[in-house]
């Protein structure tokens, strides 16, 4: 079977599990790593290291991991596009849904794969209370709550924590409920400054699904949930602790569509299956669709650019304190 030719430009912290998981992965060959930072590069001794693109765009890639600061994916993207490289592009895909739209035109364009690094649809929680719920065993969904806190970084420097981190969960929020954001209302504040380091929003989908959002990186633990609530009761998926709770719903049963209301039940642990790492599923992924396989697992550039376009009409309405509509993306000219 044909074995791929990889790369990764960006080797710090998501570019080194990147690295690391392409180099274990089956079927995979980890070919040159890039940075413009010597330091960077002298942690993969033994590896081939480039400074740039440039250099990695004339060993005929399979695809390249882009995993640099965000504000530069689009050159990185677009050139990649223009060499016809496939790519996996670390989220968010872009600052702006311009510039997010930009690159999935150029990849839909060059009619090569791309996908970008939603990789928290692949945590194991997630992944089942998605299975499940798409399959309909809870029922409607009514709504969701997540929160994504921890301490910070101080490495994140040319973004706040809305396009950081909100962006995982606006995305993990149309996912699950399989509608688009319509609106949203947010408030922000912003303590080391200059972007904000706290933000609590909540959205409204297009079906009616209420999405409530939080996160910061001004909280001295890691804490990361994504709540469902459903006639059936709700789902907790808890990423730190890898566990998918079920808090019941005692009340009898109605038809559906009807409010049976709501009444504490029973509190039962969810079975995972055993799940490799989320990056390693988006590089199986990867490989399996540029292999010929199934790629509609894959996370679509104009999921990462609604994800952006959604961020920013959150950072709209903290900033006017008004409801802001999610900007659409306008049909390319006949
Ligand atoms: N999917 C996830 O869970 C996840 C986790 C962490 C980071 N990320 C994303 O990955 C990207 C990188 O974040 P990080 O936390 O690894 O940052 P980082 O600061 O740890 O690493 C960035 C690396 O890029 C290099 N770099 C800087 N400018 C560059 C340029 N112009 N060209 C090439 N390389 C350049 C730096 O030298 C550094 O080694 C961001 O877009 C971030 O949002 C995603």
């Amino acid at each position: 079977m044909k074995r791929l030719r990889t790369a990764v430009i960006g080797l710090g912290r998501a570019g080194t599990v990147h690295a690391r998981t392409l180099a274990a992965l089956p079927g995979i060959d980890l070919v040159a790593l890039a940075d413009p930072d010597p330091a960077a590069r002298a942690a993969f001794p033994g590896h081939r290291t480039a400074s740039g693109l440039p250099e990695l765009l004339t060993l005929d890639l399979d695809y390249c991991v882009i995993a640099t600061p965000t504000a530069t994916h689009e050159p990185y993207a677009l050139a990649l596009a223009d060499a016809g490289t496939p790519a996996l592009i670390e989220k968010p895909l872009a600052p702006t849904a311009e510039a997010g739209w930009r690159i999935a035109d150029a990849f839909a364009r060059a009619g090569v794969v791309a996908t970008v690094g939603h990789c928290e649809r692949h945590q194991a929680p997630v992944a089942e209370l998605a299975r499940r719920l798409h399959a309909g065993e809870f029922g409607e969904l009514w709504q969701l709550t997540t929160r994504r806190q921890g301490p910070y970084s101080g490495r994140i420097l040319d973004v706040g924590v809305a396009l950081d981190l909100v962006v995982h969960d606006v995305d993990l929020a149309a996912w699950l409920a399989g509608q688009p954001v319509a609106s949203v209302t947010a408030a922000a504040r912003s303590l080391a400054g200059p972007y904000e380091d706290t933000v609590t929003a909540v959205a409204r989908l297009h079906g009616g699904v209420l999405a409530h959002h939080h996160a910061d990186w001004i909280t001295p633990f890691t804490h990361r949930i994504i709540q469902a609530h459903t006639p059936a009761g709700v789902l907790t998926a808890d990423t730190v602790a890898g566990t998918l709770t079920h808090h019941t719903n005692a009340a009898a049963p109605a038809a559906p569509g009807v409010f049976r209301g709501v009444l504490a039940g029973q509190t039962r642990r969810i079975a995972l299956p055993e799940r490799e790492a989320p990056f390693a599923v988006e590089h199986r992924l990867m490989r399996d669709a540029l292999l010929g396989g199934a790629d509609g697992a894959l996370v679509t550039l104009d999921d990462g650019a609604a994800a952006v376009a959604v961020t920013e009409a959150l950072l709209t309405a903290a900033a006017t304190g008004r409801a802001a509509a999610v900007r659409r993306r306008q049909p390319a000219p006949a």
